[in-house]
């Protein structure tokens, strides 16, 4: 027999949880490499938080979950409603004292000082006593809370007007998209969906299995050129293809084109104004503009149980793999993820899933037809504010993660959401049909 490797000693996960903690905080603090203290500090759009909130929001996650799961008070009880997503929504952080981006940063040197040396007396083995320590869970949970606020951050300092530099270069616009048909099938099937193995979200589970009629879905995500027919076809200025509620959220919107399209066909990135790739996925679009556009071409956005089968479901040998390609674990030769790229790019066959769909980690969120609602048999944990307070609103669910997304988020179970309205996340979406 092989042996495994078990991390069971104490010491040997401290050492790999800090590393993941300071590489974690490398790559957000890299993102804001070159802002200035000015742009890291103002509101740059009532949707979104000014970028010091996101920073302290971080350091008082793990400030909070520290002192749960150590029984002892806050190191900055004084910060707790301040920095509570729920008791203090986006809109009304720009007219709160917050800590500036020093006060924040030194926040958050006290939290993983307390973090590090907590986490040499922490049992985080499979048997451990605590659910938030065993299996190491706390230390997830603090990891993919921090990636997932770098990609807010990341679409904050998109949305900032009139375009605030960000460390790049950007990749080039390499690869390109084999040939291939528009959509292609997924035969009738029985995957089982959700989440079951490392970590999770609640959201994610039970896995459960599904019986999903057979459907044809887009092999890549729509295109910048494909959607530019749309645009040229009068898409916007026909109410046909809109649902109602999509249709006055345009007319009061105005919306022509997606997010950071100039009228000119240039698109900003940042603080670069470019000429558009008509192979890139669209990128920037509410839900209601995907719908549109579906409509507009006489198919439909598909489920998430449809999204979720088509990206993980082996039709052949009706094995469901944990991601598109495999079970290998995924990495910028599958998907293009992490943040380096600074946008979405043509999809490649290297991230292929079983049905030939291309791109469906990384590149754009992609939004679903579907609500987001609890999978049967759901439990909340270890919060209800993460998950269950959003469930049966207006939220719609997207899949995927986008090229702004951490490896740790971007697994093909992950569930998003936001408002239909939405646009400044990094989404565009894929349609599908009926067989
Ligand atoms: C899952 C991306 C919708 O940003 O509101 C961050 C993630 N939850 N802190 C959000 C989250 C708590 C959440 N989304
Ligand atoms: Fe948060």
């Amino acid at each position: 027999m092989k042996p495994t490797v078990q991390h069971t000693t104490e010491r040997t996960t401290a050492a790999d949880a800090i590393d993941r903690f300071v590489r974690t905080r490398q790559r957000t603090f890299a993102a804001l490499g070159q802002v200035s203290d000015a742009d890291l500090e103002r509101v740059h759009s009532p949707l979104l938080s000014p970028i010091v909130w996101d920073l302290a929001h971080i350091g008082a996650f793990a400030d909070l979950w520290l002192a749960e799961v150590l029984g002892r008070p806050l190191l900055r009880e004084d910060l707790a409603v301040t920095y509570d997503a729920g008791e203090t929504p986006r809109a009304g952080r720009g007219a709160l004292e917050l800590l500036d981006h020093a006060g924040a940063r030194d926040y958050l040197a006290r939290v993983d000082d307390a973090l590090f040396a907590a986490l040499h007396t922490l049992d985080f083995s499979p048997d451990a006593k605590d659910p938030l320590l065993r299996n190491g869970f706390l230390i997830d949970l603090l990891v993919e809370h921090e990636e997932q606020h770098r990609e807010t951050i990341l679409q904050t300092l998109h949305l900032a007007e009139p375009g605030v530099h960000v460390a790049g270069p950007p990749a080039a616009w390499a690869g390109t998209t084999p040939p291939g048909p528009l959509m292609v099938d997924v035969p009738t099937g029985q995957p089982q969906l959700g989440a079951h193995r490392g970590f999770a979200y609640d959201n994610e589970q039970p896995r459960y299995v599904a019986a999903v009629p057979g459907f044809r879905i887009d092999r890549t995500p729509v295109t910048v050129g494909a959607y530019r027919e749309f645009i040229d076809d009068g898409g916007y200025r026909d109410a046909r293809h809109w649902s109602p509620e999509g249709w006055a959220w345009r007319q009061q919107e105005g919306a022509e084109r997606p997010l950071y399209w100039q009228a000119d066909g240039t698109i900003r990135r940042f603080d670069r104004i470019e000429a558009p790739t008509a192979d890139a996925p669209v990128m920037n679009v509410s839900w209601f503009e995907a719908d549109a556009y579906a409509r507009w071409r006489g198919v439909r956005l598909p489920t998430e149980i449809e999204w979720e089968t088509a990206a993980r479901l082996d039709a052949t040998t009706g094995i469901t793999r944990t991601q598109p390609w495999g079970e290998d674990p995924v990495s910028r030769a599958r998907a293009n993820i992490d943040g380096e790229a600074l946008g979405a790019l043509p999809p490649s066959a290297a991230g292929a899933a079983p049905c030939g769909a291309l791109g469906m980690i990384g590149d754009v969120w992609e939004w679903t037809s579907s609500p987001l609602q609890a999978y049967p048999g759901f439990r909340a944990f270890p919060y209800p504010e993460y998950s269950e307070i959003f469930f049966d609103g207006p939220y719609r669910v997207l899949r995927g993660g986008s090229w702004a997304t951490a490896a740790c988020c971007a697994r093909s179970t992950f569930r998003n959401w936001d408002h239909p309205q939405r646009r400044q996340i990094f989404a565009g979406f894929r349609c599908a049909a009926d067989l």
